[in-house]
């Protein structure tokens, strides 16, 4: 099939379940189900593009470098707003607003590749090429990951070039979790770790800072612990793709 119709098709399964979604507001065990299901059709559809299409058109159209890095970007948010919603329970307090933002994000995204990224690629590639691909992308459908995991590699080659990224991501991730720990069990020197993170926060890492400390001040209460760190997570994890891209 071609590539670009076969990606359109997932988008409008995406879409429905969205829509669907929207309306299951007042019944929180359909929403779930619901998301459930959302998280599985993203979950290959972003596997797909990143380990067949984009690499592809990075390759054979240079002109779309920006374009992209900027879709792998939004596919690293979504993936990490995936695996919060994974977790939750239908009647979390977070549930429904942490999926509208991925709702919204996730059809920004969309648009975008069907506005502007297919058209060009329409352009570029020979219809026999898109084919190709798309026969490609419906063998990884086969071996794709059904459930999201944002630090996996997002790019074919990614152990051998961006090694460092990858271990970006790891101590950043790290690092949030101290700085959770710290802030909630008052080991705030964890040595090396805690000045790592000061090295990486001289870019404007305040934000990692700032909510490193909302989680300590949320967690004088004792309670939502765990959702603190993981949005630190998030933070640190995004930062540090911003490093291990920068350096
Ligand atoms: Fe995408
Ligand atoms: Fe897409």
């Amino acid at each position: 099939m071609d590539a670009i119709t076969m990606l359109r098709q997932d988008h409008k399964t995406v879409e429905k379940l969205f829509k669907q979604f929207e309306k299951a507001q007042d019944y929180p065990k359909e929403a779930r189900k619901i998301a459930d299901q959302v998280i599985d059709e993203l979950s290959v559809h972003a596997f797909i593009e990143e380990q067949v299409f984009y690499p592809a058109v990075r390759n054979e159209m240079p002109d779309a470098e920006d374009d992209i890095l900027e879709a792998l970007e939004e596919h690293h948010v979504a993936k990490w707003l995936l695996s919060e919603i994974d977790g939750m329970a239908p009647d979390a307090e977070r549930f429904r607003a942490k999926t509208m933002v991925l709702i919204e994000s996730v059809r920004h995204h969309v648009e975008e590749e069907e506005q502007a990224l297919f058209p060009e690629v329409r352009k570029g590639l020979k219809r026999k090429r898109l084919t190709e691909l798309g026969d490609e992308m419906e063998a990884a459908k086969k071996t794709a990951p059904r459930e999201p995991n944002p630090k996996a590699p997002d790019t074919p080659n990614a152990k051998a070039s961006t090694g460092k990224a990858s271990n970006g991501k790891a101590s950043a991730a790290g690092q949030a979790s101290n700085a959770g720990k710290a802030s909630t069990g008052g080991k705030a020197s964890t040595g090396g770790k805690a000045s790592n993170a000061g090295k990486a926060s001289t870019g404007g890492k305040a934000s990692t800072a700032g909510k490193a400390s909302n989680g300590g001040k949320a967690s004088n209460g004792g309670k939502a612990v765990v959702g603190q760190a993981s949005s630190a997570n998030v933070a640190a994890a995004t930062e540090a793709a911003a490093v291990g891209s920068s350096g």
